[in-house]
């Protein structure tokens, strides 16, 4: 048994406070009969919790992306840094979100996150290999033996082999460079690997979704569509 404010927190209908008013509104039915009360413990196994006459089902899956600005680990916490969880607005802290993957601490852009785990370890999973899309400005410019040598498969300074890459120079020491693994520093170590040092890095794009005009620091929730794209 658990309260029924917390149930209907815990399915991501909304914050203590919107629950709260939502119970008062007469939206939310146990078994049929309008429930205002708050503290009415329920037991989600054996009884049916209706919102606006829709059963809920349980936990409400969520997918968000965040355009991460640089001087955040991606971590749940952290000693000593500000974490990427501190980005996420209080009315999605209760949803229990995770970083899908990593960017490094100085990376911006394109950072999902999300509550269910079977996603999250498919999208990380090395087998899945989603194309994920880094804008880089870096030291030097790139010339088409670096193109074919991400082409072919890069070997980094340490001896790490690379699956096979594409690098879009997009003009004087700025380029585009797609992935489809996630090693630590991968591009940074990609480019270095080519002597052209990254000196900024941002993900534009992973698989079918883009930044588009998502405002740095800002997060937004994905679509059913999104998100079923996202496990095609
Ligand atoms: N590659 C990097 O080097 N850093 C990131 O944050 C992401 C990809």
């Amino acid at each position: 048994m658990e309260r029924l404010d917390k149930f209907l927190c815990d399915s991501g209908v909304g914050t203590r406070s919107q629950v709260k008013a939502i119970l008062k509104s007469g939206r939310v039915t146990v078994d049929g009969k309008p429930e205002k009360d708050n503290s009415r413990k329920i037991d989600p196994q054996t009884q049916t919790i209706c919102l606006d006459g829709e059963p809920m089902g349980g936990r409400r899956r969520v997918v968000v992306m965040l355009n991460k600005p640089s001087g955040f680990v991606t971590a749940t916490e952290d000693p000593v840094e500000r974490t990427v969880m501190e980005l996420l607005p209080p009315e999605m802290k209760h949803l229990d979100l995770k970083p899908v993957g990593r960017l490094d601490k100085a990376t911006e852009g394109l950072l999902l996150f999300t509550n269910d785990g079977d996603l999250l370890h498919r999208l990380i999973s090395p087998k899945k290999e989603v194309p994920k899309v880094y804008y880089a400005r870096h030291e030097g410019t790139a010339g088409v033996e670096d193109i074919q040598a991400f082409g072919e498969g890069l070997t980094l300074r340490d001896g790490t082999v690379c699956l096979p890459a594409k690098l879009e120079p997009l003009g004087e020491g700025e380029s585009l460079i797609t992935v489809c693994e996630g090693k630590y520093h991968q591009v940074r170590r990609m480019m270095a690997s080519r002597n052209m040092t990254v000196l900024y890095l941002e993900r534009r794009r992973e698989g079918n979704l883009e930044l588009g005009g998502l405002p740095r620091g800002q997060v937004r929730e994905l679509t059913a569509a999104e998100i079923e794209g996202l496990e095609a």
